[in-house]
């Protein structure tokens, strides 16, 4: 987690919690909240990345909370990988349920919930599905 905490954040505000959910049922819970995926419940943790001031918007207009607690969870899953664990990054879930479930107050948003264990295989490397760089990339201009 300490990979998490040294991210950067804007104005290094660190407007984040992370919530580590390693309660059974609770995890069963969630699992419920985020579209049934397996996982949520498998793993033996799951990592809930908070945003505490989801609402602010920089002068960009683009709003920080999401992209600071997008690089911190990233940090993990390259931190976690580097220690031989697997993660997913989960969106699919239901806002309202999980801020519920994890008493999580008003004003702030869950941005993604992360399951966290190691693998039951060794983890292989497997090509990557991505559009070709001169379909993404542009010189100058868009
Ligand atoms: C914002 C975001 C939300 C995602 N939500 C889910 C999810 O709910 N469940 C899941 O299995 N994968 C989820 N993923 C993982 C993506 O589906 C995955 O990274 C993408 O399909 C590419 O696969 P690869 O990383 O294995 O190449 C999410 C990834 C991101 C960045």
């Amino acid at each position: 987690m300490d990979s998490v905490r040294m991210a950067p954040s804007a104005s290094n505000r660190q407007d984040w919690e992370f919530i580590l959910v390693d309660d059974h049922s609770l995890k069963e819970k969630l699992y419920r909240a985020a579209n049934k995926q397996s996982f949520v419940r498998e793993a033996p943790v799951v990592v809930a990345g908070v945003a505490t001031d989801p609402d602010e918007v920089m002068s960009c207009g683009v709003n920080p909370g999401t992209v600071d607690l997008s690089i911190a969870l990233d940090h993990l899953t390259l931190r976690a990988a580097e220690e031989g664990l697997g993660t997913c990054w989960i969106g699919a879930f239901d806002q309202g349920k999980t801020k519920e479930l994890l008493n999580v107050p008003n004003g702030n948003k869950v941005i993604a919930l992360m399951p966290l264990g190691y693998p039951k295989s060794e983890l292989e490397p497997k090509d990557k599905t991505r559009k070709d760089l001169e379909e993404v990339i542009n010189y100058n201009g868009f």
